[in-house]
């Protein structure tokens, strides 16, 4: 071949070679049969759905309470076992703050949150800017209200408030009756109010029973519940009968109230959560009964729906409840009533404390 033509032909394949690298010029069947950047892209990104570890984001109202820890280590916890992650944020009882927080796990791109709402109606605006990234939304232990939340999964909080005023009433069948309640802001205070008012009210019309003071504790506050307590005693000369307090911690408020006028452990008080200092009033006679709520099972109930929602599974449930915007999807845990005479058989054989930290220096064993 002469050297001219010889430099043509190269000229001509390299145009060739030129054209078929150019997607405006090659039609796709002339394209070698590499993936495009886009297919390869394609690619990668369903590898990557595959392999990649699912996140959940869990924001939480407080970590206050001595439950609440133990929320969050054992939902982890059982998290991590199904092969999940969790990215925990709690908001010290601010609205402001557990939205933002809630903002920064939604941009985080977590697969689902776990929410438990410090302010029942404000977290609904949490819950729109999960939906609007596609984001479900788990409500845990507490309601949040009109809101398009997709499951709920607390105790029957209903049943809490009635478990303590059948264990009060049958102490204290007849008399001056104070009930403290939680934070109004709250679902869960409401309910718990509602229970302790579905035992009481036929004692109440019969006349047995007068409730001489009723009050909310603002931000379920142990110190504020003393001060509702100290003004109930005030208001009524001391003279009161029975005490039913929204939880252990308010409980202690009242115990502490009770303690100043040399009352304590003369009037019976009831609690819920099973905290470990609630416990101790029971075994030194300041408190009547807690209801002990297990952690375990509620976390890993919750830790369970949580991974196959996440995934894209359905999730359906025997129960609803109605928060104002929908029914909801609802799981339901049984609460048990402890006093003195079960705490083994619950609380210490379930693990949720030890013997010798519950009977710790105390007398009765
Ligand atoms: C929970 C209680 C807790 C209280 C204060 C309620 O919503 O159900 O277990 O003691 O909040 O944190």
């Amino acid at each position: 071949m002469e050297r001219k033509n010889c430099y043509f032909i190269s000229f001509i394949l390299l145009i060739v070679v030129w054209l078929a690298g150019c997607d405006s010029y090659a039609e796709p069947s002339e394209l070698p049969s590499v993936p495009s950047a886009a297919e390869q892209d394609h690619t990668l990104e369903e590898d990557v759905t595959v392999i990649r570890t699912l996140k959940i984001g869990l924001s939480m109202d407080t970590l206050v309470e001595e439950r609440w820890e133990k929320d969050r280590d054992m939902f982890k916890e059982a998290v991590e076992a199904l092969g999940a992650e969790v990215e925990v944020k709690a908001a010290n009882g601010n609205d402001a703050l557990q939205i933002a927080q809630a903002e920064t796990l939604i941009s985080q791109g977590v697969d689902l949150l776990v929410l438990v709402p410090h302010n029942a109606e404000a977290a609904a605006t949490i819950v729109g800017k999960a939906q609007m990234a596609g984001i479900p939304v788990i409500s845990y232990d507490r309601l949040v209200k009109n809101a398009n939340i997709d499951l709920y999964i607390s105790f029957d909080n209903e049943k809490v408030g009635e478990l303590q005023a059948e264990a009060i009433t049958a102490l204290v069948p007849e008399g001056k009756y104070v009930y403290i309640g939680g934070a109004s802001t709250d679902n869960n205070a409401h309910l718990l109010k509602e229970g302790v008012y579905n035992v009481l009210q036929p004692f109440i019309e019969r006349g047995d029973i007068t409730v001489v003071y009723d009050q909310w504790t603002e931000a379920w506050m142990p110190a504020n519940a003393k001060q509702n307590m100290q003004a109930a005693l005030i208001a009524n000369d001391n003279d009161i009968d029975a005490v039913i307090a929204a939880n252990d911690a308010t409980a202690g408020g009242v115990i502490e109230a009770l303690a100043e006028q040399g009352l304590a452990g003369k009037v019976p008080v009831a609690g819920q959560d099973a905290e470990l200092a609630g416990l101790q009033h029971i075994v030194n006679g300041e408190q009547a009964m807690t209801v002990y709520k297990s952690i375990k099972s509620l976390t890993e109930q919750a830790a369970e729906i949580a991974v196959r929602m996440a995934s894209g599974e359905v999730i359906e449930t025997d129960t609803t409840i109605n928060n104002g915007k929908k029914d909801v999807p609802t799981v339901f845990l049984t609460p048990v009533a402890v006093d003195k005479t079960n705490i083994e058989e619950t609380i210490i054989a379930d693990g949720f404390h030890r013997a010798e930290d519950i009977y710790h220096g105390l007398p009765n064993k």
